[in-house]
């Protein structure tokens, strides 16, 4: 069965063919952060005019890639939230339209879930073994920064997330401090390599570290907002050479990704997770795959790191979940509404072993 997938959530507009939910025939991503830079962030309105021009390219660009026409698609995908709303209602008009013309099935996909899927698109096997569950994920992006846990039969929990910044925006704003460009998070990984991350002593928010213990209610919790004032002050009124530069920028990433290892370890040991998966824009970032993979082979737990392309927005993971939710009869029509924000109670996850609808 073959899903077209549309994702256009954020300032990606990407489009891409799956068959049978893992098996990529095409994928094409138009990114849009040259447009955003200027502004240090996303701009919905913009991006949803970006959209707009881009749509119809990208989705013919993965037809030509696959070699294939709309008639051998089996099901329109496309992500109808968590997002910019009007960034979502581009791609969910374009799904519609396509859907209703073709008299092909429409699934709306959660895009945070399809984060999550992202890490397994190479590696389908393992969601098939129960005794790889529950499954801690760590989604970490420029929207996002929580800890969810998978039970086999699909049943997912928060077990914390951010009570302000992501962890993307903390270093998307970082960079917009220091005027270094956007998206932050790749640029602030290339000007920290040769920095040294003990140079500077920036606050690990909720981990104990500064002495005041930690609630138990937050324990899985995180707060990136006070990093990154702490950031503004080291820096305020001073001329960084690339040397001092480079430290400020390593030791800022390090208070950054330590703190998400040292919350998702913790985790990890409470709720014996023999897996974890590391997905979303941020687990791009090389310190934080190492340091992962460092700590998941102390603990012998086996680590999931999905390649960078699929960890930054794309429509791969949109048209492999929709697969999931297709199989297990779920299926939506034209009314399919998008929304802003990730529901308190999540949904089951159909990807799971034993999932029941
Ligand atoms: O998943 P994504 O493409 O979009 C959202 O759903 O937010 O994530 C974008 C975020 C941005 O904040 C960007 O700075 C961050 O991912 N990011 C990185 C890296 N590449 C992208 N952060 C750290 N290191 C990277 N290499
Ligand atoms: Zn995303």
């Amino acid at each position: 069965m073959i899903v077209l997938g549309i994702e256009s959530s954020c300032d990606e507009t990407a489009a891409a063919l799956v068959r049978d939910g893992h098996e990529l025939l095409a994928s094409c991503i138009s990114t849009q952060v040259k447009l955003h830079a200027a502004y240090g962030g996303v701009i919905p309105e913009l991006a949803a005019r970006e959209h707009l021009k881009n749509i119809t390219p990208v989705i013919s660009t993965v037809f030509e890639q696959a070699k294939l026409s709309i008639e051998a698609v089996d099901a329109v995908a496309v992500t109808n939230g968590p997002g910019l709303i009007p960034a979502l209602l581009v791609g969910n008009s374009y799904a519609k339209g396509l859907a209703m013309a073709n008299k092909l099935p429409l699934l709306g996909v959660n895009h945070f879930e399809a984060h999550i899927y992202a890490a397994f698109l190479k590696h389908p096997e393992l969601l098939k073994k129960p005794s790889n569950f529950p499954l801690l994920a760590l989604v970490v992006s420029g929207g996002h920064t929580a800890l969810v846990l998978i039970q086999a039969d699909g049943q997912a929990e928060l077990l914390g997330s951010t009570l302000d910044d992501a962890a993307g925006e903390a270093l998307d704003k970082a960079a917009k401090i220091l005027d270094l460009g956007y998206p932050g998070g790749p640029i602030i990984e290339r000007l920290a390599k040769d920095g040294n991350p003990q140079a500077y002593n920036f606050p690990r928010a909720l981990t104990g570290a500064s002495g005041k213990a930690t609630p138990k209610e937050h324990r899985f919790n995180f707060s990136f907002s006070g990093v990154k004032t702490a950031l503004l002050y080291a820096v305020k009124d001073q001329r960084l050479d690339a040397r001092q530069l480079a430290d400020v920028l390593a030791s800022y990433q390090a208070a950054v990704m330590e703190v998400l290892l040292s919350k998702s370890m913790a985790a990890a040991e409470e709720y014996a997770v023999p897996m974890l998966c590391l997905c979303g824009g941020v687990a791009c970032n090389g310190y934080l795959r190492r340091r992962f993979q460092e700590e998941c082979e102390k603990r012998h737990k086996q680590l999931i790191l999905a390649e960078p392309v699929c960890c930054t927005d794309n429509a791969m993971m949109v048209a492999g979940l929709a697969w999931h939710y297709f199989k297990h009869g779920l299926q939506d029509d034209l009314s399919l509404p998008v929304y802003a924000r990730l529901p308190e109670k999540l949904p089951k996850f159909p990807f799971a072993p034993a999932f029941k609808s």
